[in-house]
Formats: structure tokens, sequence, C-alpha cells
């Protein structure tokens, strides 16, 4: 869509756009990325959110342009007026041959962040300016078409977006990362995940799935460890275990083929190799039992024992053996949460799976069928030593009408750092929270 500009003549178009353009006069609204000079020529690097384009100063321009076009500090506002050039050298293959710039807003402060290396601690300080990044805006970019090409996904296959609290009175993934809040005079806690929420919605919808913000009061201070993130968290009634898995399957094969496809700009300024991510995708998820997971991060050299969670160097080594995603299913029980079935031809093990990206991003969904029978849920709720009153509504899903269902849930930020490339999550959500890292 192109808006007019104010002198009634000249469409204002997004840089996304120029390509459309060539050979006509346009008006860009952003902010400056750059500047240098060459001779009497001058460039203007404009950035507007959809992406950068290069504008051309000649001494041609008027004066005040001309003049203008020296001394606009990094991060000044302008509108700039010009002819759309194609020049296959130039990034989105187009030029802004530049008539007139129009100042909005003129910083009187130097830009904080220049246009060099920084530490990142510096950067987080900034994150408010950090985001406007040549390499934060595609990434917050892609973080888009991941999560629009999963609500594709489930709006394809019929399922219902729904929501989950997030001040809840219950743990579902452990007491150890809970975060607690007053609620009027007694705790609460903020959300580790909508799951048990989702189960009782899939009972009413059949289909259910959420995307939200989670929390979890980890201590963990690594790349893979965020204290607040997003989580895609969808529940089926009737699904059982296999079909769980091939759900994920078609899920993250139909995320990676959407932004590989609609991405491939965003990818390529990140350097991230699109046919990587397909390889990765094409032929079936692998699959491996905890126990061979265990022998197989061993003999790579990694000490690990029966019933220990894979850890970081455990999820490395196996994404190094399968080179594409692998679910990891039959965990101890004794690591894993009280709302996952048992295998029947094995108690000891749960009837779950983790899939584990390529490439050491981790695990990027859990997953499990539920237990469905109440006397068995109410066993292992007592073996997890969770008092039984606050899971009262969620035994009475088992009380009336209770049915095989199975469900997952993926992290957001996890998923959107393997397919951007980006080694640290903190990267992949615009404000990230982490054990030290509370503003901006
Ligand atoms: O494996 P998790 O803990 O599973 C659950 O919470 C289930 N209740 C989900 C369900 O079945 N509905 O978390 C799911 C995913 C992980 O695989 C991981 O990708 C991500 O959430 N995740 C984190 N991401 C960033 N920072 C953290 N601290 C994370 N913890 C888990
Ligand atoms: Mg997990």
């Amino acid at each position: 869509m192109t808006a007019r500009n104010g002198d009634g003549s000249t469409p204002i178009v997004y840089v996304e756009e120029l390509s459309g353009h060539v050979g006509e006069g346009v008006v860009i609204r952003g902010w400056v990325a750059g500047t240098r000079s060459s001779g009497k020529i001058k460039f203007l690097i404009v950035r507007d959110g959809t992406g950068l384009v290069q504008g051309v100063v000649t001494p041609s321009a008027d004066k005040e342009t001309f003049r203008l076009a020296e001394e606009l500090p990094l991060e000044a506002a302008v509108k700039v007026k010009g002819t759309v050039s194609a020049d296959d050298r130039a990034p989105g293959g187009v030029e802004l041959a530049v008539e007139h710039v129009t100042p909005v807003h003129i910083p009187n402060e130097e830009y904080p962040i220049a246009p060099k290396e920084h530490g990142v601690g510096f950067l987080m300080q900034r994150r408010h300016l950090w985001i406007r990044g040549q390499k934060q805006m595609p990434l917050l970019r892609l973080r888009d078409g991941a999560l629009w090409a999963m609500r594709a996904f489930f709006k394809e296959r019929r399922f219902i977006a729904t929501e989950a609290p997030i001040l809840v009175s219950t743990s579902v993934e452990g007491t150890t990362t809970l975060f607690t809040v007053d609620y009027f005079g007694r705790p609460a806690y903020l959300s580790q995940s909508g799951q048990l929420y989702l189960e009782a919605t899939c009972a009413a919808l059949g289909k259910a799935y959420w995307i939200g913000p989670v929390f979890r009061a980890e201590k963990s201070k690594t790349r893979r460890h965020l204290t607040e993130f997003w989580m895609l968290e969808a529940e089926m009634a009737y699904l059982e275990h296999e079909e769980n898995l091939q759900l994920q399957e078609d899920l993250v094969r139909h995320v990676v083929e959407y932004v590989t496809q609609e991405h491939r700009r965003e990818l390529e300024v990140l350097g991230r190799d699109p046919q990587v991510l397909m390889d990765e995708v094409e032929g079936p998820f692998a699959r491996v039992s905890y126990a061979d997971a265990v022998e197989i991060v061993r003999s790579a050299g990694v000490e690990m024992e029966y019933g220990q969670d894979l850890g970081a160097p455990a999820e490395d080594a196996l994404s190094e053996h399968f080179r594409r995603p692998v679910f990891v299913e039959r965990f101890p029980v004794s690591i894993k949460p009280f709302y996952m079935k048992r295998c029947a031809d094995e108690p000891g093990v749960a009837l779950c799976a983790d899939l584990i990206a390529p490439e050491g991003y981790g695990e990027i969904i859990g997953g499990s069928q539920r237990v469905d029978d109440q006397q068995e849920l109410e066993k292992q709720l007592r073996e997890a030593g969770l008092a039984e009153e606050p899971y009262q509504w969620y035994v009475d899903l088992r009380r009336w009408g209770s049915v095989p269902h199975s469900g997952f849930g993926l992290g957001v930020e996890r998923t959107v750092a393997w397919l951007s490339g980006i080694h640290h999550l903190r990267e992949t959500i615009p404000f990230p929270r982490m054990i030290d890292r509370l503003d901006p």
C-alpha cells in the first residue's frame, strides 16, 4: 500500500518495496544508519525497519540537502525524496538518487553505539537502541516469520488458538524454578508452562495451542537459558505418542520451509545458509532412546551416568552424531515431571520425547503423552512430593471423559537461534530476561 507525500505527488514507500519502483520518484521515511563521502558525492544509508537503502547525494540536489548530507548524525530521523535506480551491487538491488532530505529529528548528542565492535555487556545495557542494529533487525523479522509459520501451521490443521494464565498456584515443571509473587497475601507463581491448562482446553476444543511467555527461575547462566521466554504449546485429545512426534516433526519442517522461502533476505544478512536448514529437515527426524543416547554421549567422550538429565555437552554430542533433529525418547521417570504417562512395556521410563536441534542449538521441544488415569495421576503426584489439593482441578480432567492425549512445548527463542544461526538466546528476543539482566 502506498500513501501520498505532503506534496500530493510522490508516493511514500518502504525500503522493501523499492525494487517495484525503479525509475520512479519516492519518499522513504526512516533513520540514518551511516554516511560517507567520496569526492563530491555523499552517501546516506537509510533504514526504515524493512531494510537499508543507500541514498546518493550529488551536488545536483538542493543546497540544504547537500549540506545536511554532510552533517546528519547517526540515527537522525529523516524523510528522503529521490528517484529509485537499479544497481546490482547494492543490497536489495536498488539505490536512491536523493533530491531532497527533510529532517524530522536531528539528535544533538552522539549516538552511543558506533558502527564498530562493542562488548556484549555494553550492547545489552543499551538493548533499547541495539535492536536498531543491522543484524538485530533481520533477527526480529525472522522471529516474526517463525511465529507466523507456527500459527499458520496450526490454523491449517484446525487447532484452536487459546490462552493459559500466567499467575498460577501450582508448579508444572518442578518446584525449583518457580518465581513467587505476592498475590493479595498468599503466594502465587509465574507460570512455567501452560500445559496443564491446555490439557483442560483440549478436552473442550479437541485441538488447542497457545503461544505465550513462561518463566523459569533458572540459576543457570548459559547461552540457552532465559528466565522469561516464549513457548508454543500444543495439546490434542485422542493423540498418542507416535502421532505426537509426527505432529512435531511436521511443524518444525513447516517452519523451516517457511523461513527459508520467505526470509531469504534476513538469512543472508545473518550469514545463515538456508540450504543447511533445508538439508537438516529433509529426511525423517532421527529417533533414539535415552538409554542409547547415553551410550552415544559417552562414546563421544562426554561423562554421563544413566539417570542424569542431558546437559549441554550431551546434547551437543547427540547433534554432532545425528546431524539432523533427533527425538530422544524413553527418559527415566525420575528426571521427568509427574504428568507423563509411563511406557507400558517399561514402567521406569516415560512415554515422552525431547527434540534436540542440530548444530548444537540444544533441546527445542519437550513433549509427552499424559497420564489419563486418575489413580495413576494421584500416585505420580504423591511420588513427586506435590500437594494434591491445588491440582484437584487437574485431577478432575481424569474423572469425566478422560481420553488419551498428548502435547508438547517448543521454545521459541531456541528455535529462532537455530533458524538464524545465532549463538546466544539473548539476541533472539527484543528484551531478554536473564539471571543478571532485568534492564532495559
Ligand atoms: O521441556 P520443557 O520444560 O517442557 C514443558 O514445559 C512442557 N510442559 C511443555 C509441554 O509439554 N506443553 O520446555 C519446553 C521447551 C524446551 O524444549 C526448550 O526449547 C524451552 O522450552 N525452554 C527454554 N527456553 C529458554 N530458556 C529456558 N530457560 C528454557 N527452558 C525450556
Ligand atoms: Mg525439557
